[in-house]
């Protein structure tokens, strides 16, 4: 079996539930032979990838996962997913976060770049736009290798939302959620079909507003049932969908926080928009034309993006 393993090292940086969830997906997926966990806590990573490796003796996986307190471990690692860093209280906006997770980030980057200069990083972490921003600025790696996790996520919380509402299969569901990861996201309607059925011919106006409020909730919804942090099972899943889509240049159209280059009317900012993910890392933008309501949200969101890069710059960590 392990000789079937690409022999690939996927780093996953911070040992949370989301990062562990990432692991145990990476390490399921057989995406690698070696998966690091890293965290600052000691005991913690070393513990989870104890437990992962006496998992994967059960499930007859041949993935090695290595727990560790040591950035040096990670060198030469094909992919990072960046997952470290403090998660939303009850209350608290993703920007709360800001301040306390840019140390975070600028950390990271440093021993990425350091030890492994030619990896593909996907940043989880939260303000994810503004964190994205921050780690490529700091990687100085180019924008197609360093991308944020966010659309695979809110279009996952759509389709859950399309699923109920339609009484229909989240399998045959596809729903697309761009812009900001935060409370200005857009959700697509237009794009959104369940088994190549438009959603708008499924169900009124008034439903899919209230599902695509939702969705734009979907995060602090399950932070104020939780009261003591935030989701994981879906980030580490969308996270990992990315990771293989580059490691098995499954050239996926997945919506992701990409480094835009005038696509969209945007020049400088990450922002979420489907891009295809293959061994290059984000190979191809993809520019769907959009309704007018969706482009005025577009620009909103672009703003809170820009207002969040600015805060950054005003704090000096850009
Ligand atoms: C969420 O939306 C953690 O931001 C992540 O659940």
């Amino acid at each position: 079996m392990s000789n079937s393993i690409p022999q690939r090292k996927i780093t996953v940086v911070g040992a949370g539930y989301v990062g562990s969830t990432a692991a145990q997906l990476c390490a399921q997926k057989s995406l690698g032979n070696e998966i690091v966990l890293i965290d600052i806590l000691e005991g913690r990573p070393q513990g989870i990838a104890l437990d992962l490796n006496q998992a994967a003796a059960v499930e007859g996986l041949g993935a090695r996962v290595v727990g560790t307190n040591d950035p040096r471990d990670t060198a030469n690692s094909d992919v990072f997913i960046v997952t470290a860093g403090v998660a939303r209280k009850p209350g608290m906006s993703r920007s709360d976060l800001l301040a306390i997770n840019a140390k975070v980030i600028i950390s990271v980057a440093e021993y990425v770049r350091n030890h492994s200069p030619e990896a593909f990083v996907i940043v989880v972490t939260n303000p994810l736009d503004s964190m994205v921003h921050l780690c490529r600025a700091k990687l100085g790696f180019p924008g197609q290798r360093v991308m944020g996790m966010a659309g695979v996520l809110d279009s996952a919380r759509f389709s859950w939302f399309i699923s109920e509402a339609t009484k229909s299969s989240v399998v045959d569901v596809k729903a697309m959620v761009l812009g900001a990861h935060g409370d200005s996201m857009v959700p697509i309607p237009q794009y959104c079909t369940v088994n190549g059925v438009t959603l708008k011919d499924l169900v009124d106006r008034a439903s899919i507003d209230k599902m695509a409020d939702r969705t734009r909730k979907g995060g602090a919804e399950i932070v104020n049932l939780l009261k003591t942090g935030s989701a994981w099972y879906a980030p580490a899943s969308a996270s990992v969908a990315m990771a293989s889509s580059i490691l098995n240049d499954q050239k996926r159209l997945l919506p992701c926080a990409c480094l835009l280059n005038g696509q969209y009317g945007f020049e400088g900012i990450y922002m979420g928009v489907p891009a295809i993910l293959g061994k290059n890392g984000v190979e191809k933008i993809v520019e769907l034309p959009l309704d007018n309501d969706a482009r005025i949200l577009m620009h909103k969101t672009a703003g809170a993006i820009e207002a969040d890069v600015q805060l950054m710059r005003d704090m000096k960590l850009l």
